[in-house]
């Protein structure tokens, strides 16, 4: 009698349980696709495509909150499974499933929640808030379903994930974009609206990729997606025409809009963001040839001694020296209508001499500080990197500056300063003189992966030199100066696991010092060396940013900036120094561990 009533006192307490909103998915990242849609009154309110799996054998649960969408179960449809199985394994719950702990999930660098992430898009700053935006995927940790992720800081360098502020919809998934804050409502959404552009991609229309825009009345947060989208349409039907810039150009009080058209950039203007006029293009031609232009971003930026130049970055893939995507950016004038390159069309400026920096672009609003923001990893093996419920961080925030060297202008990439929010307390290991043998300098507490190393360096001799990150169970990363060659190369070829990766096509392209480059020790994608031009000037500075599984090294204020994914089995502990034989005179070597 007692064992009934329990029985019965149960099935009561269940039968009052009430289902949450959010649908708890399993998911195989090597299933195949299949179609989830939401639709309410014959309107199809959301198109998710999801590797279900109904074998038990999921790599990890993923949420979609029905409650977004005012949705319930009997709104959500499935082509390609039968609706009645897919329910036997998706529950519907109040939580979200816990996201695992991830071995290379950096400390202190930007990172979705969960899922995948490319680009960071949409950026921009308003009233002591920076709002990144990226391209995300929340049903699986490869690249579909492009929605805008958002996070936010107050000081760049500690983030605050969002609820998603773009989804796929019905029209097609949301590509890369940029973000303005349109202070004297030019638009007629609202003075201070944010106002972000995007491209909506799908392949069944007649133009695949067209220019879209949404506004935002709280800061960001939530969008509406305005009513008279698309937008522009490409003019000539070209299919790659994507990535929107837009700025505002105070000298003609006008929008323009950049637009990635395949091998080119189309420059158009608007005086009210809705309505777009066709200028100029420029680039076809210019940089790594023949390659793809996406992401562009567009900026003044002043030299020390006061000169002011336009500089444009073009994101290519492929193009890297060393194979997939990377970085390129042109200095010159521009007349509100026509950018006109200074440089010869052959010359290659790269904006990071690493493998894993790519779809770089800048905070609108920011006044005269240019804050760039590159996604950190490759196309070429960006969704097979050894994390498991993530895919893909930020690089960390750079601030962007001028300099002229032998006639030309450069643009130096350096952290952006907030990052000593984050440090702890440094320890001093110089000064070190290295010569012909090697020298362990210290071993650092830090067994979380995450510190900064800042070096003086007074002498590089003219062979080889350099220091190693290493582990006790060797894997090292090898950071050395080539003197004679005229290079500083990162060589990752032994970091830790290094074994995906195809091996692709590393290409032999002239850089602007006029010397062929090609990786070294090249492996696969992955294991290999990358290197810069480099030139022995006396006295040098170097920061290393070192995360879990990144390193960013950054010489003489960033004039050269090196970024490379690294995935050691144990976090690197100890810094080594060595030469070939001259003096390695290192005046200083400061280890600061940096803390979320
Ligand atoms: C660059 C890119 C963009 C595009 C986005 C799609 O990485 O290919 O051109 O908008 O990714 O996710």
């Amino acid at each position: 009698m007692k064992k009934l009533l329990l029985f019965l006192t149960l099935c009561f307490l269940l039968s009052c349980q009430k289902e949450g909103s959010i649908m708890v998915i399993p998911v195989k990242e090597s299933n195949p696709e299949i179609t989830l849609t939401i639709e309410r009154g014959g309107k199809t309110l959301y198109v998710a495509d999801i590797r279900l799996t109904t074998g038990g054998d999921e790599d990890y649960c993923v949420p979609l909150d029905l409650a977004h969408f005012g949705a319930g179960k009997k709104d959500v449809h499935f082509s390609g499974i039968d609706a009645a199985e897919a329910w036997k394994v998706i529950s519907l719950s109040d939580t979200a499933p816990e996201v695992p702990v991830d071995k290379y999930r950096p400390v202190y660098h930007h990172t979705p929640p969960y899922g995948w992430m490319n680009d960071a898009n949409g950026l921009f700053y308003k009233d002591g808030v920076y709002h990144l935006y990226y391209q995300y995927n929340p049903y699986a940790c490869v690249w579909g379903n492009m929605h805008w992720g958002h996070s936010v800081s107050k000081d760049l360098v500690h983030w605050e994930h969002q609820p998603v502020a773009l989804y796929r919809d019905g029209y097609g998934h949301i590509f890369s974009g940029s973000s303005v804050v349109d202070t004297d409502n030019t638009a007629g959404f609202g003075a201070g609206a944010v106002v972000s552009f995007y491209t909506s991609y799908n392949t069944e229309r007649e133009y695949v990729q067209t220019q879209c825009l949404a506004y935002s009345l709280d800061d960001g947060l939530t969008f509406t997606k305005y009513e008279g989208n698309p937008v522009l349409v490409p003019f000539d039907g070209i299919k790659d025409f994507r990535d929107p810039k837009v700025f505002w150009y105070g000298p003609e009080s006008k929008w323009i809009m950049i637009v990635s058209a395949d091998k080119e950039m189309r420059f158009y203007s608007s005086k009210n963001l809705r309505e777009w006029e066709y200028m100029s293009a420029w680039g076809e031609g210019y940089g790594v040839q023949p390659r793809q232009f996406e992401c562009p971003d567009f900026f003044q930026l002043s030299t020390e001694e006061g000169v002011t130049k336009w500089v444009m970055i073009v994101n290519v893939n492929p193009g890297c020296y060393f194979g997939g995507s990377a970085t390129q950016y042109f200095v010159g004038e521009f007349d509100g209508k026509t950018f006109t390159c200074d440089s010869p069309k052959e010359m290659v400026k790269w904006l990071d001499w690493g493998k894993d920096h790519y779809a770089t672009v800048c905070f609108s609003n920011t006044g005269d500080r240019v804050i760039a923001v590159p996604w950190m990893s490759n196309w070429q093996y960006g969704a097979i990197v050894p994390t498991k419920y993530y895919r893909s961080s930020n690089a960390v925030p750079r601030q962007l500056g001028l300099f002229r060297e032998g006639g030309e202008f450069y643009v130096s990439a350096y952290p952006v300063e907030e990052i000593c929010a984050l440090e702890g307390e440094s320890k001093d290991f110089g000064p070190v003189v290295a010569s012909g043998a090697t020298k362990t300098v210290g071993l650092f507490d830090s067994t979380d992966g995450a510190y900064e190393i800042d070096l003086n360096i007074a002498n590089l001799p003219s062979g080889i030199s350099g220091l190693r990150l290493v582990n006790g169970v060797g894997d090292k990363v090898d950071l050395y100066f080539d003197s004679r060659a005229g290079r500083f190369v990162m060589d990752r070829t032994e970091s830790g696991v290094v074994d995906f990766g195809e091996r692709g096509t590393v290409h032999e392209i002239e850089n602007h010092d006029n010397r062929k480059t090609l990786s070294i020790n090249y492996k696969n994608d992955f294991a290999l060396a990358t290197w810069a031009p480099f030139t022995v000037k006396g006295s040098h500075t170097m920061k290393i940013l070192y995360d879990v599984s990144s390193i960013e090294v950054f010489i003489d204020g960033g004039r050269v900036a090196m970024t490379n994914l690294v995935f050691p089995n144990l976090p690197y502990d100890t810094l080594e120094l060595y030469s070939d034989g001259g003096r390695l005179d290192i005046t200083s070597i400061k280890v600061t561990p940096i803390k979320p």
